[in-house]
Order: C-alpha cells, then sequence, then structure tokens
C-alpha cells in the first residue's frame, strides 16, 4: 500500500480515544501538514505531519484500538502516575513483577529514550516502516508523539540522557501542530494531493511512494 492510498484507507477510522476529533483522518494529517507548511518549516517536518497518525491503519486490519491509539509509555519499569488511567495498571501482571516495577526496570540509569521499550502503538508501528527513510528529528516526532508522559509531562528523566532534550524538542514543536491544527475547516484534498504527491516521491522509495 502506497502512503497516499494509506491515508485514503485510513479514512475510515474514528478514532475513540481522540476528544476533539470529528474530522476524517485524511482532514487532519493533511491539516497537520499544512499548519507545518505555512509556517516555513522545512519539507521532511511537512512530511512528518502528513503521516505521523498512519500507523492508525492498524485498527482497521483488526487489532483493538487500545493496542494501537491513546498515550504511550516505557514497559518494564514501575509506571509513572503521570500515564493517563495510570489506576488502570493495577490490572496488568507487569503491576505485581518487582523488577518490572522498580524504578529503573530492565534499563540502565541514562540508557536514553531509544533503548527504552515503549508500550505498542501507531508511533512504533510507523516508526518500524519508514525508520530508513526519514531524517531523524522526523522519526523522533513519528516515534514519540503519542508519548506525552515523557515530552509533556516531563517523566522518566532518569532512563534519558542529554542529547534526548534535541528530540524531545523536535517533538514538542510537532506536537503543536498535532493539537491546535485539529478545526472544522474543511481541506482541499484533490488542491492539495499534486504538493504531498511530490513530497512523499521525495523520500519514499516507489514502493511506498505510490
Ligand atoms: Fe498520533
Amino acid at each position: 500500500m502506497s502512503v497516499w492510498e494509506a491515508m485514503e484507507f485510513l479514512n475510515e477510522l474514528v478514532d475513540d480515544s481522540d476528544p476533539d476529533l470529528d474530522l476524517p483522518q485524511i482532514e487532519h494529517l493533511l491539516q497537520t501538514a499544512e499548519a507545518i507548511r505555512a509556517d516555513g518549516q522545512p519539507r521532511w517536518f511537512i512530511l512528518a505531519g502528513l503521516i505521523h497518525d498512519l500507523g492508525k491503519i492498524l485498527c482497521l486490519w483488526g487489532e483493538p484500538q487500545w493496542s494501537v491509539v491513546g498515550d504511550t509509555f516505557p514497559v518494564g519499569c514501575r509506571y509513572s502516575e503521570k500515564i493517563v488511567y495510570y489506576e488502570a495498571f493495577q490490572q496488568n501482571p507487569d503491576w505485581h513483577n518487582k523488577h518490572y516495577q522498580s524504578e529503573t526496570g530492565i534499563y540502565e540509569p541514562g540508557c536514553g529514550l531509544e533503548k527504552l521499550m515503549l508500550s505498542w502503538g501507531h508511533d512504533e508501528y510507523l516508526y518500524h516502516v519508514v525508520c530508513d527513510y526519514l531524517p531523524a528529528p522526523a522519526l523522533a516526532m513519528i516515534r514519540y508523539h503519542s508519548c506525552y508522559p515523557i515530552h509533556r509531562e516531563g517523566a522518566y528523566k532518569h532512563l534519558l540522557t542529554g542529547a534526548d532534550q534535541t528530540n524531545l524538542n523536535w517533538v514538542r514543536a510537532f506536537n503543536r501542530y498535532d493539537l491546535y491544527t485539529k478545526r472544522d475547516e474543511k481541506m482541499n484534498v484533490s488542491q492539495l494531493k499534486p504538493f504531498y504527491q511530490d513530497l512523499i516521491s521525495e523520500y519514499f522509495p516507489e514502493k511506498l511512494a505510490w
């Protein structure tokens, strides 16, 4: 499936975790990308905006929404109380595993963001699909945009490195567009399509581009 086909396919999905979105998914992707473009950001930044939620197509292949959408968080160490619905972890078998519930768990202190195993979701899935094709900041935006406990709440600092702040700053820069571009304004999909097809071809090999 090409990127554009995936965008059209995703249109069938209604994300139950999204509180402020009556829009079809393709509109949200285009609104995010257009807001980034209007601010004169680099082309890879616009592309990250366009595709960041494409991993949600997992839901359309039968994955339950709880394992695809919603916030992500590190597994294998103590759950931060800043994770949304923290109390629900009591029903997770890891809650009763002392090793997994210690401060650092399966990790070394300061091991860095890349070494953390995050809960599965649309971010992680799409990251693995596109990791060979996009620059590091775009990959950070895609991989960590739902990891609110880290990029918004500042949790898990003891597992991060100083260098992670650079990537997290990109994620925060991206997040402003993701949250604040959700409006009811209609996007002219057919008018915008040529620009975005060009952008997709610039970064992705033919098999993904068309
Ligand atoms: Fe997302």
